[in-house]
């Protein structure tokens, strides 16, 4: 299939066969993880496939193996670190593993990097038990288009069907002539820090919108965006 196509069949696969991914299939999801799209190039991220033991996770995930993500703490690291990475969440589902982002896990690891970028979010993978993708775009759990969205535009479905942290779906896009902005609701206290995962939520998004308009996809950032209320102004796209 494709990544596009995934959009509207993947889910978070929580159970999986408890075995490892042999060293073919890791050599050719790092091969991905390397080729990915960023957000914001000049943001330094690497991600790393570890051990299951190098996270502390109170959830019984049976994956051997996980994708550990650091990234530099700078303006724009969450929504790029989501961006980045729900394409391989779409890679995996493609080659016929399943994934789950994993934002409850913490990193056992040395605390310390010599590159010093920080842990920031923790990606399960593995062969799925059971089936491992939606057979229909109905079981997604999703708001309304008029929930996300100034106006009804279907080219925005890829977005309304990412997954986000406990499903919050805190984007929300609005139209100016051929430009969609898109916003990130509050989330009580406005988080800001490399722990708040609602801007990752956004990139997600954001990848969707990618994913699907691959050739055409321009990211940038206005400087006088339209305020909207109990949101904030993550940036702007061209499909
Ligand atoms: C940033 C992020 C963190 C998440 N963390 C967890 C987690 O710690 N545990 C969990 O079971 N699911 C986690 N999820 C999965 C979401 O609960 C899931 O994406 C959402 O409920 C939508 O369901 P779907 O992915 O099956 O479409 C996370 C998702 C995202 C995007």
């Amino acid at each position: 299939m494709s990544l596009k196509e995934m959009i509207f069949k993947r889910k978070s696969v929580r159970s999986f066969v408890n075995a490892s991914i042999g060293p073919n299939s890791i050599a050719r999801i790092e091969k991905f993880i390397n080729g990915i799209k960023p957000l914001y190039p000049d943001i330094k991220v690497r991600a790393e496939i570890v051990d299951r033991e190098s996270v502390k996770c109170i959830c019984p995930w049976t994956t051997k193996q996980v994708v550990a993500i650091f990234t530099e703490d700078k303006p724009g690291a969450l929504i790029n670190v989501g961006f980045m990475f729900q394409q391989l969440d779409l890679y995996l589902a493609d080659i016929g593993l399943g994934a789950c982002w994993l934002g409850m896990a913490q990193w056992e690891g040395e605390k310390e990097r010599e590159d010093g970028l920080k842990f920031v979010m923790t990606m399960a993978f593995g062969k799925p038990k059971g089936e491992g993708q939606r057979d229909d775009v109905l079981k997604f759990k999703r708001k309304n288009m008029t929930e996300i969205s100034d106006i009804q535009d279907a080219r925005l479905v890829p977005a309304r069907l990412a997954p986000s942290s406990a499903n919050s779906q805190p984007w929300y896009f609005t139209h100016e002539d051929d430009v969609i902005h898109v916003y990130c609701a509050h989330k009580g206290l406005l988080n800001k820090s490399l722990g708040s995962t609602n801007q990752m939520d956004v990139g997600i998004a954001l990848a969707h919108m990618y994913v699907a308009n691959e050739e055409t996809f321009e990211f940038f950032v206005v400087e006088n965006p339209v305020p909207v209320k109990d949101h904030t102004y993550m940036g702007s796209f061209r499909i």
